[in-house]
């Protein structure tokens, strides 16, 4: 099974995708977390990744289509993945057509967690990230709108988006979201 788990910031794509990796036995390749670990590395990229990350923009599309392309060959993959947080810009979105077009792969699905802003916000602010000070969270929501979100039509155009309510307890989303995989894998 082939996913991408999109939503704003602070929609709970990371804390969908450990519950998916547990009951489905896929992993999570979650952009946001690669990045953060080379922005810690002795990477010459890290300062660069750091502050473009500290000020809640996107790392440029060039480097993502290398660390995904990189990161789905790996053997872990075969059975299939869940993208937590790519793509994020609609030349992402090609570029990972690209990338699963040469390995002769198709995605099964796009599970959009729908969030209000309001709670996307209050989540952020209760959790405490390096990117989660006032000033970034407002960016990020910011760039989400303007660069994101128009991801949505994308894959709607494709026929692979489906809507979940991602407010509520972490369990209930889930529920929401295994009837959808269920579905798929049927
Ligand atoms: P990334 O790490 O992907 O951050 P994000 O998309 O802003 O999302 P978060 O990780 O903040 O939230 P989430 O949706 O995973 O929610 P979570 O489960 O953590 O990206 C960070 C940065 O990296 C970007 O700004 C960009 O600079 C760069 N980047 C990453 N990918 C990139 C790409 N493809 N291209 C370019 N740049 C890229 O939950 C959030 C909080 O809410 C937690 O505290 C959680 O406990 C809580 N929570 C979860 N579910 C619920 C619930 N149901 N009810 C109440 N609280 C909940």
């Amino acid at each position: 099974m082939r996913i991408i788990l999109f939503g704003g910031p602070g929609a709970g794509k990371g804390t969908q995708a450990q519950k998916i990796v547990d009951h489905y036995h896929i992993p999570q390749i979650s952009t946001g977390d690669i990045l953060r670990e080379t922005a810690a590395s002795a990477s010459p990229l890290a300062t660069k990744i750091k502050e473009v990350m500290s000020r809640g923009e996107l790392v440029s599309d060039e480097l993502l289509k290398e660390i995904v392309a990189e990161r789905l060959q790996q053997a872990d993959c075969q059975p299939g993945f869940i993208l937590d947080g790519y793509p994020r810009t609609t030349r992402q979105a090609h570029d990972l057509a690209e990338i699963l077009q040469q390995r002769n792969l198709n995605l099964d699905a796009v599970l959009y967690i729908a969030v209000n802003e309001q709670e996307l916000v209050t989540r952020l602010s209760q959790r405490g990230r390096a990117d989660d000070n006032e000033e970034t969270i407002k960016n990020r929501l910011k760039v989400y709108e303007s660069s994101t979100r128009p991801v949505l039509d994308f894959y709607k155009e494709k026929m692979l988006l489906q809507k979940v309510n991602g407010v509520g307890t972490v369990d209930q989303i889930f529920v929401l979201i295994r009837n959808v995989l269920d579905a798929i894998k049927k």
